[in-house]
């Protein structure tokens, strides 16, 4: 049911509610009056229609809860929708609540009922800036909402109506108090006791996702082409991607992480002729073809040369769409000698994907074809098949479905792609990893595939675009010959690198090797995903060892010694968790130093910064988070000693409290690393 058809039978329903109320109200005054209503020719009509009302009632009733279920329960009343349910008692809290929304909820609420009238009006809760005069977090509302009334013609202004949703704001555990201040902001101050709940929640437990929908989603990542290069540009696809289905996969989405390998090209054909040519009995001795791509480049010389080979690598992808079994047998060894290529960087990087390339679709391109030609959706266009999404939005860039020779496209197996993962895979949400250059390639998708039927209202497609990415000198990252740097390299590069920086400060002096060797990694992986992640993934970036090296600044390295600082404290102090646990049963954990609050609050932010990046898939906004957490635990620790020793090194006292955030801090840090896909070491 359509929102407008649930308004529709919602009104009917009051109405009808409404006019029941009415002959029941006329029923009790002629009870109560009148002692001949007996007779009463009305009355007879009165409980008639008394019943059937009751009857159309019930009916719609029904109807609400039927759909209301099938929404997941979300939906019952307009009134009960916007009607938040607000956290009533600390204990019910697990750690994992979301700050802002829940202060969205309450002053949801009291606007509302501070302005009943209002459509929609507008909740802004914003973090207050440093400042602690301004509260830790504000309403803004106050100003819009102003204007709203003035455009009704009510005489106001902001101050009033910040004091009036103030009046009516709802006690909440989160909040201490709160101020109108300035031209009517509301200042929001958050309760210490519940901060300290929460954190402490975070030790007991663990860290726990904040509770969402459950949605299946579909992320498309990675995705190179058999026999051509794997390029940076995959790099990031694969790096942003991984990170994306991590993030989905905390807050306990389902996800089904898919890589769209390029495997049906017509580049097939001339490989294949190549193939046939050089090792006519590849079937029985695998040809030592290792290195694909100087294949790739032998076939495509000869394709451009030589007019009889173009003819037969041709004939060759007729014969591979066919089904030949001789040319699906080379087409599998092809595919199999790019895919062990591509694995060794998976496994470096400890990525996780399901091959399920183009040549997948084959069968359900026909399907698809059949399905929008009886739909009447495909024009003919110089021989060829073209579908129009929104000729106007799109630039007047149709998909092109069928080519004039009958062959299908990059777009036809999109269209077959999005129909198998709604409807075999049952997504809910569908994410495209690929560079923005790709952006209106997705959006025709969409509109098309919503055209046909084939998404329905509230499945969405997410095109997750990103940058190029650059060399230092700011132009295409190439090799110094000019040649496109292979991955294999640049990690083998990122590892020496990384090698040299620990030994550098001579860490090789203080690790075993075991210990070395896993720093190097974790620095080498862990400094290129994050200089990736770090970045906002639209602008192109630049890829710079030095700069991703680097132990100061927003980097990986810098992360990864702040985290094993961390894990040291408690190390020096020689307690367990337990033991901290057993602490706080005693005695409880309060917060004593403004540096140790200020930290709190922003650990407290966790959920929120998770919420966010599920939403937007912008995972620059988590690095900048973890950086906040790095830099806010730095001041802490400068400020407020945990262990106290005196002067021959022995411990006279520690400060469990402070521990405590210690460990909260490292445990959050290390659960946005994770997400990250960095690899954490406990000593480098
Ligand atoms: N193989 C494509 C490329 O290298 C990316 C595929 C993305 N996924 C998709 N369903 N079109 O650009």
């Amino acid at each position: 049911m359509s929102d407008a058809d649930h308004k529709k039978l919602e009104e009917r329903t009051s109405k009808a509610e409404k006019e029941a109320k009415a002959i029941e109200e006329e029923l009790e005054k002629l009870s109560n009056g009148d002692l001949t209503f007996v007779n009463d020719p009305r009355l007879e009509k009165l409980l008639s229609d008394n019943e059937k009302l009751k009857h159309r009632l019930e009916i719609l009733e029904n109807a609400i809860k039927a759909e209301s279920s099938a929404a997941g329960g979300k939906v019952v009343k307009s009134e009960s929708r916007k009607r938040p349910t607000l956290i009533s008692d600390v204990s019910s809290v697990e750690g994992n609540v979301c700050i802002v929304d829940e202060l969205k909820n309450v002053f949801t609420l009291a606007i509302m009922s501070a302005y009943p009238d209002l459509e929609d009006p507008p909740v802004v809760i914003t973090l207050s800036s440093n400042n602690p005069k301004f509260g830790d977090y504000q309403c803004n509302s106050a100003m819009p909402i102003s204007q709203l009334l003035k455009a009704k013609n009510v005489k106001t202004n902001p101050r009033e109506v910040a004091n009036n949703i103030l009046n009516k704001a709802p006690t909440s555990p989160l909040i201490e108090r709160i101020e109108v201040a300035g031209a009517g902001f509301l200042n929001i101050y958050l309760n210490k006791a519940f901060v300290e709940h929460v954190l402490t929640c975070v030790l007991r437990f663990g860290i726990k996702p904040p509770p969402v929908k459950r949605e299946r989603v579909i992320v498309d990542f990675s995705s190179p082409n058999i026999a051509k290069e794997m390029h940076v540009g995959h790099l990031r696809s694969t790096i942003i991607g991984e990170s994306i289905s991590r993030v989905l996969e905390f807050l306990n989405h389902d996800v089904l992480r898919i890589n769209h390998l390029g495997d049906w090209g017509t580049q097939f054909g001339m490989l294949i002729a190549h193939l046939q040519d050089k090792y006519p009995d590849f079937k029985t001795h695998s040809p030592p073809i290792s290195d694909l791509q100087a294949f790739y480049k032998e076939s495509k010389k000869r394709f451009d040369e030589d007019e009889v080979f173009k003819k037969r690598a041709y004939a060759c992808v007729v014969e591979l769409q066919s089904g030949q079994p001789d040319y699906i047998a080379a087409w599998k060894l092809i595919c199999e000698v790019s895919r062990r290529e591509f694995q060794k960087i998976y496994d470096r990087l400890d990525i996780k994907i399901i091959d399920r390339g183009e040549s997948f679709y084959q069968s359900r391109m026909d399907i698809v074809v059949k399905e929008l030609k009886d739909k009447g959706l495909l024009e003919e266009d110089e021989g060829r098949f073209i579908m129009w999404g929104d000729a106007e939005k799109h630039n007047g860039i149709p998909l092109t479905v069928v080519k004039s020779d009958g062959g299908y496209t990059y777009d036809t197996s999109d269209m077959a792609t999005i129909k198998q993962r709604v409807e075999e895979e049952k997504g809910d949400r569908f994410i495209y990893v690929t560079d923005a250059g790709q952006a209106t390639h997705f959006v025709i998708i969409e509109a098309c595939a919503r055209r046909a039927g084939i998404l329905k209202e509230g499945q969405k497609v997410e095109h997750v675009g990103f940058g190029v990415v650059l060399g230092e000198d700011k132009k295409k990252f190439k090799t110094r010959s000019g040649d496109t740097i292979k991955l294999i390299d640049l990690l083998e590069e990122g590892l020496k690198r990384s090698l040299d920086k620990l030994v550098e400060k001579g860490r090789d002096k203080v690790l075993t090797p075991e210990e070395l060797k896993q720093a190097q990694e974790a620095v080498a992986y862990g400094c290129i995903k994050y200089a990736d992640l770090s970045h906002n993934r639209v602008n192109d970036y630049i890829f710079s060892f030095d700069k991703m090296l680097d132990d100061k600044g927003n980097t990986a390295v810098y992360l990864l010694y702040a985290l094993t600082r961390i894990r040291s404290i408690a190390r020096t102090a020689q307690i367990s968790i337990d033991q901290l646990l057993e602490e706080v049963q005693k005695t409880g954990f309060k917060f004593s130093h403004d540096a140790e609050w200020k930290l709190g609050k922003v650990l407290l932010r966790f959920p929120e910064v998770i919420l966010k990046v599920s939403n937007d898939l912008y995972l620059h906004s988590l690095c900048e988070y973890l950086y906040e957490i790095s830099s806010t635990f730095t001041e802490f620790y400068d400020k407020c000693y945990c262990v106290e020793k005196d002067k021959e090194g022995k411990i006279v006292k520690i400060i469990y409290e402070r521990l405590i955030l210690c460990e909260v801090t490292a445990r959050i840090m290390e659960k946005c690393l994770d997400i990250l896909g960095i690899k954490t070491v406990s000593k480098m």
